[in-house]
């Protein structure tokens, strides 16, 4: 059961909320999706974890050892069961851009192998003829290791276009997708559009042909109940940076199977199960994807994110943080010359992305930094989309569980005030 919260009452847990800015003004966060801020519970487990039980986990036989490891296990499982998952299916990395990279490596990887005669699974192995499928709004995380990936291997890259109102075209899906397509990837809430894509759509499509459908919940995990398996993702990356939890740690959740048949990238200490001068064998999932001394106080602090974003209830965190998303949005739009870059029929989950007629995105943010009003303004790693949308850049406000809606009221404020300044 969840107790009733209110952003208003858990801005305490947030120390940096109290800040003051350099014009005076007080902080306004709503730049969540580039980063959230930390509460106070999980900057205790960090350092908790480093003040009592740091040692090296899966090494020595010492009771710190044996601390640090049941540390890093049982933050394993809390994090797993946050995403509906199993432990043995979550892999801890240094991010979600470096989780990405890991799985477009891994196909590199068994493409390389299967080459030189080693068997490997043949749904890793591409060549020309073969496709990788993505949309047009990806973060460069999810586009560029797929562009090497396509360069390494001959396979061709495709992409779902999306029309300049943001409308991402699902049902280009039918053309792209054929016998010979080994990858769907794609965000499961775009970090621009702020919308969630119709992922059951790009699941079925990777189904129909055998394809490996991955799923970027970068920006749906920190604000969305998520249960990964549900999702027909067959792998699916996040960060624990966007969900309160601390920088350095990414998660890589794979279906059991997946797992078993992606190949190791990295290699090291602690994956093996033997080792001989010529070769090794190595570890199941997770351990065999995770060489060297694991990142145990990251991933101790993003339990406690985990339990805190828990404590508020799933449901709730959402119904907050999109309440916010459309407050700001729907006022937005009522501005002259302001436009809201969203599809029409996907309601923003925290982030909104907007312009204003003849006034750069660069100004608008100068003013609203002036009112201590924190935003993103910029390409936002999506160059190709910011094409598709036919603008340089955008403005964009992100919302978390922190917000509140007199936030919203000032950037509101602000905006009105930069527009008219310039115009
Ligand atoms: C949709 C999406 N994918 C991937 C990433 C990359 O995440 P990270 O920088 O934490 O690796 C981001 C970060 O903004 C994102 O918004």
């Amino acid at each position: 059961m969840t107790v009733a919260w209110t952003a208003q009452g858990i801005r305490e847990d947030f120390p940096i909320l109290g800040r003051t800015m350099r014009s005076g003004a007080p902080l306004v966060y709503l730049d969540s999706a580039a980063t959230s801020q930390k509460p106070l519970q999980v900057l205790h487990a960090e350092r908790d974890f480093y003040e009592r039980h740091n040692a090296a986990a899966h090494r020595g036989s010492h009771q710190l050892a044996e601390e640090a490891t049941e540390a890093f296990e049982v933050a394993r499982s809390t994090i797993a069961a946050f995403v509906g998952a199993a432990a043995s299916q979550t892999v801890f990395t240094r991010s979600a851009t470096d989780s990405l990279n890991m799985v477009a490596h891994a196909f590199a990887a068994a493409t390389m192998l299967h080459a030189r005669g080693r068997e490997q699974d043949s749904r890793f192995v591409l060549g020309e003829g073969d496709s990788i499928v993505v949309t047009e709004a990806e973060h460069h995380a999810n586009l560029v290791p797929w562009q090497e990936l396509a360069a390494k291997t001959g396979a061709e890259l495709r992409w779902v276009g999306v029309d300049p109102d943001g409308r991402i075209r699902t049902e280009d899906l039918a053309s792209l997708v054929d016998a010979r397509t080994k990858v769907i990837s794609c965000a499961h809430v775009s970090n621009v559009l702020g919308g969630t894509l119709d992922i059951a759509a790009f699941a079925a499509a990777a189904r129909a042909v055998g394809a490996l459908f991955i799923l970027d919940a970068c920006q749906s995990v920190p604000h969305l109940p998520v249960r990964l398996p549900d999702t027909g993702a067959d792998l699916a990356v996040f960060s624990a940076h966007k969900m309160l939890g601390p920088t350095g740690l990414g998660v890589l959740w794979g279906r059991d199977e997946v797992l078993a048949a992606m190949p190791v990238v990295d290699t090291g200490g602690s994956m093996i199960s033997h080792v001989t001068m010529q070769e090794s064998t190595y570890l199941p999932a997770p351990a065999k994807f995770e060489p060297g001394v694991p990142s145990m106080a990251q991933a101790v602090g993003t339990a406690a994110a985990a339990d805190y974003l828990t404590s508020l209830g799933m449901p709730s965190v959402h119904a907050h943080v999109s309440a916010l998303a459309a407050r700001a949005a729907d006022a937005l739009a009522q501005l002259p010359g302001v436009r809201v870059q969203a599809a029409p029929d996907a309601p923003p989950v925290s982030a909104v992305s907007f312009t204003v007629d003849g006034v750069h995105p660069h100004d608008i943010g100068q003013v609203l930094d002036d009112d201590g009003i924190a935003v993103r303004v910029g390409h936002h790693c999506a160059w190709p989309l910011m094409r598709a949308l036919g603008v340089p850049a955008t403005v964009r406000a992100s919302f978390s569980v922190y917000n509140t809606e007199s936030e919203v009221d000032a950037l509101l404020v602000s905006v009105e005030r930069a527009r008219r300044f310039f115009t």
